[in-house]
C-alpha cells in the first residue's frame, strides 16, 4: 500500500514537470485514472516589473507559500503546483522602461530576475515561475481571446474613459475627482488616489454585465470563494449594485501601447494587460488543454487558494471568473485577499521613499524572522498591519531568540542530559499524567488541531501566536520544574526535559510551513524523523526520541554580539578539536549548519562551557 502510494506519488511528480502530456498518459490507464488525484494548486499575484519589489510583494508569497506549504505537511499524498512570476506586458512597464532608456524586453529580463532571487532568499517554494512574455503565455492569450469570441463575449466598440497608468485600468466619471495641488488641478483615481487621464478610443469590450447574476450565484454557493468574509461582502455589494458593473475594455489602440500581446486578426490592438495577466493562471497548468470540453482537473484547475492584495480584488473576484465562466470553465476556489502593509501608518510608496525593502531586512535578521514576522503582525488578512523595524526586532528577540531559541540549549545542557540518560522518562499514552505536567501536555495534544483551525480559516496570526504560546508555556513549565538542580529528584529532571523536547519538536513540525530553514535546522538538532502533521502530538516519535539530540546549535543568534570576551552565547556540548575539524569555530562564522541567507553578525566565542546547577538558558 505504502508502495503504491509512494510509486503514484512518483509519477504524479514526473507528470507534473510535463503536465498536459505526461497526466494524460497516466489517464488512459484504465481504472487507476480515476484515481488520479487533482493537484493543490495555490498561486500568487504576477507582480509589475516597473519597479524592485517591496515588502508586500513577499508578503503576498509568504502567505501562498504558508497555504502550499501547509498543504503537502497535512495531505502530503497530495502533488502542490504553486505558481509564481511577473506581470511584464502594459502601459506602465513601457513608460519605466522608457524612462529608464531601455528596450522593454532588457528591462523586464533585469527586474524580474530581482523577483525570482526574492523568492529564493526568502524560500518561497514555488515549482513554476511565470513570466508573461513567454511564448507559451501568450500563445494561450491568444487561444483564450479567439474562445472568448467564438463565444460571443467580445464585441468592438468606442470607449471612453479615465485610464490609470498605475492601475492599469478604466475608470469612470464618478469613480474620479478632481484634485488641487497649488495650482496644478489633477484627476485622480477615487479608490487608489493615482492620476488618471481622459482616453477615447475603438476597443474591444468584454460583456461584463452578461455575468453580473452568475457571479452572484457562484457567490451564494460558495461563501469561502473570497477570504476574509469582509472581502467576500464587498464584492457582493458591487455586484448588487446595478450600475457598478459594466462591460470592460479588453484591448488597446497599438497606437497607445506597443508592449502587449497582440490581438489575433487585428494589427491595431493590444490585448489588455489584465487580461493577459489573469490568463498566466491557466498558462501554468498547460491550458488550453486538449479534448472535449477539458476542465483541466487533472492538470490541477480550478486553482485552490489565489493569494492576492486588497487593491487587486475587482479584477480578480470579478473579471477573472466571469472571463472563466465565458470559457466554460470554473472559477477559482478561494480568493484569499491580504490588506496591506503601511509605512509609518503611511501608504507605501517609491515616490515618498517610505518603503521596506525586504532583501535588507531578511539580511538583518534572516529570511525565517521576517516570515514569522509578516505572519505575527500581517496575519490578520483583513487589516493593514504597519511596518516597523523596531517592532521586527523585538519580534526577534523576545518571541524567536529567547522563547523559541532558548528553549533548546535549557533542555540540552550536559548536566540534565548526563541525569536524564541515566534514568529516562518513558511517555505511555495511557498512563496518568503528573499534575505538574498536566497542563502543557494539554496544549501539546491539542495544538496540531487549534494550529489546523486557524490555517483552515486563514488566520496566519492566530497560527504563529498559539504556537508561541505553547512555548512561552513550556519556558514557564521548566522555570517552575528547575529540572536543572541536582537537589531535585532525577525523575522531576527527566519529565521536565521529556516535555520541553516534546514541545521543541511539536513546534517545530508546525513551524515548518512558517519558518521552514529553521524549522528544519530545529528538528535536525533533535534528530527528528517523523515530520508530518500526524506526528505532532506527544510521544508520536517514539520511545526514546528525546534522548538523542544531537549538537547544540543557535537558532536565533544574537543581533548585537558583544566582542568575544571568553564566555560563550549559549552553554555548548563538547565540539571537535578547533584545530581540526570545525570550521565555524575556527572562520568565527556563524555557527548554522545549513544557511539560505545571509544570518545576523553572530560571532562565536570558542571558550569551553562546564557543567553547572544553573538554567542554561536563562
Ligand atoms: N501585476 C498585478 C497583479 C496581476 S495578477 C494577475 C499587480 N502587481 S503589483 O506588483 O502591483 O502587486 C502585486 C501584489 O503586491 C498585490 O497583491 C498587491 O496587493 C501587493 N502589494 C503591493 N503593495 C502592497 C503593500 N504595501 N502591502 C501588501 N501588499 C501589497 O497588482
Amino acid at each position: 500500500m505504502r508502495l503504491q502510494r509512494a510509486l503514484r506519488r512518483e509519477l504524479l511528480r514526473t507528470c507534473l514537470r510535463s503536465p498536459t502530456s505526461a497526466f494524460r498518459n497516466f489517464s488512459t490507464s484504465g481504472r487507476r485514472c480515476e484515481e488520479l488525484i487533482k493537484p493543490f494548486y495555490v498561486t500568487t499575484p504576477i507582480y509589475y516589473v516597473n519597479a524592485a519589489p517591496h515588502i508586500g510583494h513577499l508578503y503576498s508569497s509568504v502567505i501562498a507559500d504558508i497555504v502550499a506549504r501547509w498543504s503537502r505537511l497535512s495531505n502530503p499524498d497530495v502533488p502542490v503546483i504553486f505558481a509564481t512570476g511577473t506581470d511584464e506586458f502594459g502601459m506602465k512597464v513601457q513608460q519605466a522602461a522608457s524612462a529608464e532608456g531601455k528596450e522593454p524586453q532588457e528591462f523586464c529580463d533585469d527586474v524580474s530576475q530581482k523577483f525570482r532571487d526574492l523568492a529564493t532568499i526568502a524560500n518561497i517554494s514555488c515549482t513554476r515561475f511565470i513570466r508573461t512574455t513567454e511564448q507559451v503565455h501568450q500563445d494561450a492569450v491568444q487561444h483564450v481571446w479567439r474562445e472568448l469570441v467564438k463565444r460571443g463575449h467580445i464585441y468592438k466598440g468606442m470607449h471612453s474613459g479615465w485610464y490609470c497608468v498605475a492601475d492599469e485600468c478604466f475608470y469612470t466619471e464618478p469613480q474620479v475627482e478632481k484634485t488641487v495641488d497649488g495650482v496644478m488641478v489633477r484627476h485622480v483615481s477615487k479608490e487608489s488616489g493615482r492620476p488618471v487621464e481622459w482616453a477615447e478610443e475603438e476597443n474591444y469590450m468584454f460583456r461584463l454585465c452578461a455575468f453580473q447574476q452568475p457571479l452572484l450565484d457562484w457567490l451564494e454557493s460558495n461563501p469561502q470563494a473570497i477570504m476574509p468574509h469582509k472581502r467576500y461582502k464587498e464584492v457582493v455589494k458591487t455586484l448588487e449594485d446595478v450600475a457598478s458593473i459594466r462591460d470592460i475594455s479588453v484591448s488597446r489602440p497599438k497606437s497607445r501601447l506597443q508592449w502587449g500581446v497582440p490581438v489575433p486578426d487585428d494589427p491595431d490592438h493590444t490585448v489588455y494587460v489584465w487580461l493577459d495577466a489573469l490568463i498566466n493562471y491557466l498558462t501554468v497548468v498547460g491550458y488550453p488543454w486538449r479534448g472535449e470540453a477539458p476542465t483541466g482537473w487533472a492538470e490541477g484547475w480550478p486553482a485552490d487558494v489565489q493569494v492576492v492584495g486588497k487593491d487587486i480584488v475587482k479584477f480578480h473576484a470579478i473579471y477573472w471568473p466571469a472571463f472563466l465562466m465565458a470559457l466554460g470553465l470554473e472559477p477559482p476556489k478561494q480568493i484569499l485577499a491580504h490588506a496591506h502593509w503601511t509605512k509609518d501608518n503611511r501608504k507605501m510608496s517609491k515616490s515618498t521613499g517610505n518603503v521596506a525593502d525586504p532583501n535588507e531586512a531578511m539580511s538583518k535578521f534572516g529570511a525565517d524572522a521576517v516570515r514569522m514576522y509578516l505572519c505575527a503582525v500581517g496575519g490578520n488578512l483583513a487589516e493593514d498591519a504597519d511596518w516597523s523595524d523596531e517592532r521586527l526586532r523585538a519580534f526577534y528577540v523576545g518571541s524567536l531568540r529567547h522563547n523559541l531559541g532558548n528553549l533548546l540549549p535549557r533542555i540540552m545542557s550536559q548536566s540534565i542530559m548526563g541525569r536524564v540518560r541515566k534514568c529516562p522518562f518513558i511517555y505511555t499514552e495511557d498512563a496518568p499524567v503528573h499534575e505538574d505536567d498536566k497542563s502543557l501536555h494539554d496544549t501539546l495534544q491539542r495544538i496540531a488541531a487549534i494550529v489546523q483551525e486557524h490555517v483552515q480559516k486563514r488566520e496566519f496570526g492566530h497560527t504563529v501566536h498559539a504556537i508561541l504560546y505553547a512555548l512561552t508555556e513550556a519556558n514557564g513549565y521548566f522555570t517552575k520544574l528547575q529540572p536543572w538542580r541536582t537537589t531535585e529528584p532525577v525523575e522531576v529532571c527527566a519529565r521536565g526535559q521529556f516535555y520541553a523536547f516534546e514541545t521543541l519538536r511539536i513546534a517545530g513540525i508546525l513551524l515548518q510551513p512558517f519558518m521552514p530553514s529553521k524549522a528544519t535546522q530545529l528538528l535536525d538538532i533533535l534528530k527528528v524523523e517523523r515530520r508530518g502533521l500526524e506526528a505532532a502530538k506527544v510521544g508520536a516519535e517514539g520511545e526514546g526520541a528525546h534522548l538523542r539530540v544531537a549538537n547544540l546549535e543557535i537558532l536565533f543568534p544574537d543581533l548585537n554580539p558583544k566582542p568575544a570576551s571568553g564566555a560563550t552565547e549559549y552553554p555548548r556540548k563538547k565540539q571537535p578539536s578547533t584545530k581540526t575539524s570545525n570550521p565555524r569555530t575556527t572562520s568565527g562564522a556563524a555557527p548554522y549548519k545549513k544557511r539560505t541567507t545571509s544570518p545576523p553578525n553572530f560571532k562565536p566565542s570558542t571558550s569551553k562551557w562546564t557543567p553547572s546547577d544553573k538554567d542554561p538558558g536563562s
